[in-house]
């Protein structure tokens, strides 16, 4: 089993990246902590809870970590993601919980605990890692692998002409974070950027397909129309701009490389990230000069069987006995 921790701003395809971890054999999902980025904390910890109560894992910690950038708040992502961060879906409030711990103290310990077998998961801003190596400057190397969904290289930015939502959102800590993790043994880092995660799009009629395919599944309902639900808000949106009623999986396809990396073609590169530029604050800049570097650029996807990956993962959980879909409505 891998263990595994997500670092989440939970957010449409934060939800869908949760619940395709949830649904692999092969991860034993540790904990998910939550930092600012397309909701405020408060949601992003409540949506997390909610998603993880979905799929019958109340149990699963949600550690909070930062709730602004480094340098102060920059504004979130609520016209993509809706004001809960989770479109159109309606969950139950999730249960009272214990007093988590903070998000960068519980990724020490599991660092610790898991030493050189732990993969962490960033789909939100790097803020609650570059907290993290301030305070142990040695996490790069007591880690697995690191998979951060983060960046656009050879094509153009989300949020800006340049820039990446997660990486423009904190582009110090993003800085912080590709610096440190560029160092000689640190864990094997890949950077999931924009360039294939365009590829990977989950299009209205896949999920309407899905619905029916789980329709008799225990859990099969209950899934299907929070994806559905929350995905309509981003369909709408896209819609409205003249692109098809598709979302693109920049989340879930992170979280599917830090369990099968053989999903992307990387190119080990120098990357840092632009700070000042007027025009260009939070681009990624990767040197493909022929220098040296240690970051794992995505560059190609396989991005049919990553699709037909992700249907079936949801069609696996739909069919658990243990998920808990009878909370909905409560
Ligand atoms: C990233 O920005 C967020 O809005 C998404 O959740 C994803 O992590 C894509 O640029
Ligand atoms: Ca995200």
């Amino acid at each position: 089993m891998i263990p595994l921790i997500l670092d989440v701003d939970t957010g449409i395809d934060d939800a869908f990246g949760l619940l395709y971890a949830l649904s692999r054999p092969d991860a034993r999902l540790l904990g998910v902590s939550a930092v600012a980025g397309n909701v405020n904390l408060a949601k992003a910890v409540r949506n997390t809870r909610a998603v993880l109560a979905l799929a019958g894992r109340p149990d699963i910690p949600v550690w909070p970590g930062a709730a602004a950038p480094l340098l102060g708040h920059v504004g979130d992502a609520s016209d993509i993601h809706g004001d809960s961060g989770l479109g159109h879906a309606l969950l139950p409030e999730p249960a009272p919980a214990p007093v988590a711990a903070h998000a960068v103290d519980a990724f020490l310990a599991a660092a610790r605990d898991h030493e050189g077998r732990l993969v962490l998961v960033a789909t939100g801003p790097l803020t609650n890692i570059a907290l993290a190596v301030a305070r142990d400057p040695d996490l790069p190397r007591r880690l697995a692998r690191f998979v951060v969904m983060g960046g656009a290289f050879a094509v153009g930015g989300n949020v800006t002409a340049a820039a990446e939502f997660n990486i423009w959102h904190d582009p110090e800590a993003a800085r912080i974070v590709l610096r440190a993790f560029s160092q000689e043994g640190a864990a094997p880092t890949i950077l999931i950027g924009l360039d294939v995660t365009r590829q990977c799009l989950l299009s209205e009629a896949d999920l309407d397909a899905l619905a029916a395919t789980c329709a008799d599944a225990p859990n099969g309902p209950a899934l299907t129309t929070f994806l559905r639900d929350a995905a309509r808000h981003y369909f709408d949106l896209m819609q409205r701009r003249g692109r098809p009623r598709a979302l693109v999986m920049h989340d879930p396809l992170a979280v599917a490389v830090a369990l099968d990396p053989s999903l992307v073609r990387t190119t080990a590169l120098p990357v840092d990230v632009e700070t000042r530029g007027e025009l260009t604050r939070g681009q990624t800049i990767a040197d493909f000069r022929g220098e040296p570097g240690r970051i794992g650029v995505a560059l190609e996807v396989e991005a049919s069987r990553f699709r037909a990956d992700y249907l079936a993962a949801i069609t696996r959980l739909a069919g658990e006995p243990d998920c808990l879909p009878q909370e909905r409505g409560q």
